[in-house]
């Protein structure tokens, strides 16, 4: 059965890898980047796999949460459900690790963008729909202050770990939540 399937990050690394599989499946697939010209190459390159009308493309930085409102809106103007919502795009290391929200880049985009995401479209989101967060097994306690962007983490690493784990705590926290809501193991993200 075919799925419609958002993958954030999908223009490099793991997200065009499952693009391209996941198209050459004959599944509808929303593309999403944050760079234009490359958005456009692989748009170009997984057409080449597509039969028919299989692919869009969103434009949003995730380190900005009001480009990832614009974002929701673009895809529900669209679509009136999702089958999966895949969170993959991730950050490790970054020239500038502040955003212009006074955050952690690693917090911005790794974190808070796909619960922001996920959150607002969970409307489109159905009983047998799927989230897909992408984590990692570096994984480090969060300190609160760094992740409201009140303090400064001054390593790459514990930053991107931290913003891992918070996505991790944040992942389980949704499926008990989805599981409690509907008492249905179907919910289980
Ligand atoms: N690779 C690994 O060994 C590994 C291990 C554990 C977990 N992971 C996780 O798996 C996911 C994918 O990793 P990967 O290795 O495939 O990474 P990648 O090759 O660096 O690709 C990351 C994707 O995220 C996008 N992205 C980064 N910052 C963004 C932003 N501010 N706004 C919108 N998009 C943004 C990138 O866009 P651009 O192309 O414009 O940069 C790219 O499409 C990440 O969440 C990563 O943390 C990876």
């Amino acid at each position: 059965m075919q799925k419609t399937i958002l993958i954030t990050g999908s223009t490099d690394g793991i997200g065009l890898e499952t693009a391209k599989m996941l198209i050459t499946q004959g599944h509808h697939v929303l593309l999403h980047g944050r760079n234009p010209a490359k958005l456009a190459e692989a748009e170009k390159t997984l057409s080449a796999l597509a039969q028919g009308e299989l692919i869009e493309s969103y434009i949003a930085d995730l380190s900005s949460m009001a480009d990832v409102d614009v974002l929701t809106k673009a895809v529900a103007e669209k679509h009136a459900s999702l089958d999966v919502l895949i969170n993959n795009a991730g950050v490790f290391k970054t020239p500038s690790p502040i955003t212009q929200d006074g955050l952690d880049v690693r917090f911005a985009v790794n974190t808070l963008a796909p619960f922001l995401l996920t959150q607002k479209l969970m409307p489109l989101l159905g009983a047998s729909s799927r989230v897909v967060n992408l984590s990692s097994a570096a994984q480090a306690p969060v300190d609160l202050e760094a992740l409201a962007g009140r303090a400064k983490l001054p390593d790459d690493f514990d930053a991107y770990a931290q913003s891992k784990l918070a996505l991790t705590i944040w992942s389980r926290n949704l499926a008990l939540s989805l599981k409690r809501k509907t008492g249905s193991e179907s919910n289980s993200f």
